[in-house]
Formats: structure tokens, C-alpha cells, sequence
């Protein structure tokens, strides 16, 4: 049995950051379900193939292999995280994230790699859905304006010319899309734990989640038959 941690919540809830320095405190691989969507968007575009183009977006995704090497996803060999945030994924992904087959393929993919690895994953339907019986669950919120404002000063570190009403604009978009979709909508998993960080720090969140984990972990490991490993 392996340890699962899960963190949902909305775009620019501070996620990947938070989940990336728990599972360094945990030793847990990070997961960024994001990512995933992001790479088949990234992949689709290049290749013209419309989000409601199932039976192409079922072709082009069997030949797309996926992994995570130092928190980072690999497809197919190559290394294309850089490109995972430029605006026009952005733009797209929540389109090609509501369709069923893309769904079920990456969420058997997730499945896959919480059964051979101990992980922290974070998403939107991570408690509620991939990860149902994950001991550790954590639903982070923020307001959309600082959301919009942390992914402001993320791009603009990148050198990429962005606007501030664009990516508000575009957040609100997404939330509405990610939590009104047919299918596993954006929704927080009744045992999980919400952190409302808009006025927090990085590390106060982490601290929260890193507390809460250490003082309950001896009781889940007992729990689950002492055969975390
Ligand atoms: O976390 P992010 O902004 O990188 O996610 C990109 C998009 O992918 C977002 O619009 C919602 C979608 N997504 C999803 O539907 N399910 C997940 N588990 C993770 C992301």
C-alpha cells in the first residue's frame, strides 16, 4: 500500500507550489495532474486536432507517453514544461479537460503511478476521484483577483508580456468551465481539509498541511496494516 496525499482547488490556488515542498518534506513523488491536461492540449494544438475531435484526440493520446522525472513531466522523451503555461494552453486546456476520454485516459494514468509510487498529486478532481481513499486530503482557495495576480508575477518572471484583466478575465472563465462540467466537476471532497490562502504566506500554507500530515501519520500507517512502503 502507498501513501497518497491529495490537493485540489481552483487555477492559481498555489497548488504546485505548496504540493511541491510537502512532498520534498515527505519524501513523496509530485504529481501535477495539471501538467497532464496541459501536455495533451500542448499536443493537440500542434497537431490542429479540436477538442471535440474525440477520435483524433484518442489516437494522438495513444501515442503520448507520459512520467514525471524531479517533479517535471516527460512526454514522449522530451522535457516540454516550459511550454506548458504559455497562454494559449491556458486558454484551451479546461476545453479539452472536459472531455470524457482524455479524462478517463489520464485518470488511469494517475491511478497508475499512486499504486507504484508514494505521492502527492494535486488537480481538481484529485479527493474526489482518482484518489478517493487518499488518507491526506487538502482543498486550497484564494480570491480570483491575488489568484490572478500570483499568475501574473509567475509569467512576468518568465519574460512573457501578459495582462493583468486578461488573466483575471480568464481565470473566472476557467473556474466557471473546470467547476460546471459534466463530467468529475471541480468540487471539494467532503473529508477534505480547505485552506482559504489568500492572505497566507507559501510557508504558512505548507506548514498547515506538513502539521497536519506529521501528527496523523503514525495513526494512518497503523491503520492501513503497518505496510506503507
Ligand atoms: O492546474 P492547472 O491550471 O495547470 O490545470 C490546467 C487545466 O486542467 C484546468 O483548467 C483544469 C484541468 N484539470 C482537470 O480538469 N483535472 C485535473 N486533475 C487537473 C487539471
Amino acid at each position: 500500500m502507498k501513501l497518497s496525499v491529495a490537493i485540489d482547488g481552483p487555477a492559481g490556488a498555489g497548488k504546485s507550489t505548496i504540493a511541491k515542498m510537502v512532498g520534498d518534506r515527505f519524501n513523496l513523488m509530485y504529481i501535477n495532474t495539471g501538467s497532464m491536461y496541459r501536455a495533451i492540449t500542448l499536443s493537440a494544438l500542434e497537431k490542429s486536432i479540436s477538442y471535440e475531435d474525440v477520435d483524433g484526440l484518442c489516437e494522438l493520446m495513444n501515442d503520448l507517453d507520459m512520467e514525471f522525472q524531479n517533479d517535471e513531466l516527460i512526454l514522449n522523451g522530451e522535457n516540454i514544461n516550459n511550454k506548458l503555461t504559455l497562454p494559449d494552453i491556458s486558454a484551451n486546456v479546461s476545453n479539452y479537460a472536459a472531455v470524457l476520454e482524455v479524462r478517463e485516459k489520464l485518470v488511469h494514468l494517475q491511478r497508475k503511478m499512486s499504486e507504484k509510487y508514494n505521492v502527492i498529486m494535486d488537480g481538481r478532481d484529485i479527493g474526489t476521484v482518482v484518489l478517493k481513499d487518499a488518507p491526506f486530503k487538502f482543498y486550497l482557495t484564494a480570491s480570483p483577483e491575488e489568484r490572478a495576480n500570483r499568475r501574473y508575477n509567475e509569467l512576468q518572471r518568465k519574460n512573457i508580456d501578459v495582462n493583468y484583466d486578461k488573466i483575471l478575465e480568464e481565470i473566472k472563465k476557467r473556474d466557471y468551465i473546470d467547476s460546471h462540467r459534466e463530467i468529475n466537476p471541480l468540487t471539494k471532497a467532503e473529508d477534505a481539509i480547505e485552506i482559504d490562502t489568500t492572505s497566507m504566506t507559501v510557508d504558512e500554507v505548507v506548514n498547515v498541511i506538513s502539521k497536519h500530515i506529521s501528527s496523523n501519520l503514525d495513526r494512518i500507517i497503523i491503520k492501513r496494516g503497518n505496510d506503507i512502503q
